[in-house]
């Protein structure tokens, strides 16, 4: 299994960071076999999983049962795990609290948060201090996206990408291990990467960021319908898998399944009342 250090050597080297998203056992288990450098179980959970129309139903309950089943789907994959809406904000105790106990139960190698607020900086402060690794979340934040107004580029004028600039290098001095940069112009995406020691890992922020980052299900078209300009797909499970589900249907229902091969048949007939 990689760790943080083996992360700052790719970036030195130049060598992409690569990253996918899982939610249970058997997605855990493809992405590890994917040979990705990490896992993270994300709170998109809420939408790809779970069926919510954002991230912030998610709670930290939610995020604990889904982290743990993807452990035992990846032993030997880094894997973080997202701190879900609203617990890391209320007060530096609990959140450190809600923290440590994310970061136990699900026997993550790290934990990740959105934004940089000075209660946040603190969070990452204590818990890096204590021996939790935290990786960042900036540019479109989805936990805050009834305060953001929508699900848009960030970061696209002069005094934003500036504001951003400087929450990344905050965050860096507060001790993450690395930072996810989502939905924001590519110039932005390499000047951070290029100021930063620590790596950055893009979703819809250009090819320059140290490492990529993409949902399990936008990848495999699983379940998702229209998706962003970042995404690429690389399969389409909503096509093949529907046509294998009716597949089966219409095998039942036209006597087509099952077959000999798939049906006992009992060695000694004794038993059976006499024909
Ligand atoms: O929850 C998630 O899947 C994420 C990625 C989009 C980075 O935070
Ligand atoms: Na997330």
């Amino acid at each position: 299994m990689l760790n943080v250090v083996d992360f700052q050597r790719m970036k030195q080297k130049k060598e992409k960071i690569t990253m996918i998203t899982a939610y249970d056992y058997p997605s855990a288990k493809h992405v590890e076999e994917s040979g990705t450098d990490i896992i993270l179980v994300g709170d998109s959970l809420g939408m790809v999983v779970l069926g919510y129309s954002s991230t912030t139903q998610v709670t930290l309950t939610d995020m604990i049962h889904h982290a743990k089943a993807v452990r035992r789907g990846a032993k030997e994959t880094f894997i973080v795990v997202d701190m879900p809406f609203m617990s890391y904000h209320a007060s530096l105790e609990q959140s450190i609290i809600n923290a440590t106990k994310l970061f136990q139960e699900t026997d993550a190698q790290a934990i990740k948060l959105e934004g940089a607020s000075e209660e946040t900086l603190a969070l990452i402060k204590q818990v890096t201090a204590g021996g939790i690794p935290v990786v960042g979340h900036l540019g479109l934040t989805p936990q805050t996206v009834n305060v953001l107004g929508g699900y848009r580029v960030q970061a696209n004028d002069e005094e934003a990408s500036q504001k951003l600039l400087e929450d990344t290098k905050r965050l860096e001095e507060a001790g993450a291990v690395a930072i996810v940069l989502e939905c924001i112009p590519k110039e932005i995406g390499q000047v951070v990467t290029d100021e930063l020691h620590i790596p950055t890992i893009g979703i819809g922020a250009g090819a320059d960021c140290d490492g990529q980052v993409l949902v399990y299900h936008d990848l495999l078209q699983y379940g998702v319908g229209k998706l962003p300009k970042f995404v690429k797909t690389y399969a389409n499970f909503n096509l093949y898998g529907t046509q294998a589900l009716q597949n089966y249907v219409k095998d039942v229902q036209t006597g087509q399944f099952p077959q000999e091969d798939h049906t006992y048949t009992m060695k000694r007939k004794s038993i059976l009342p006499k024909a």
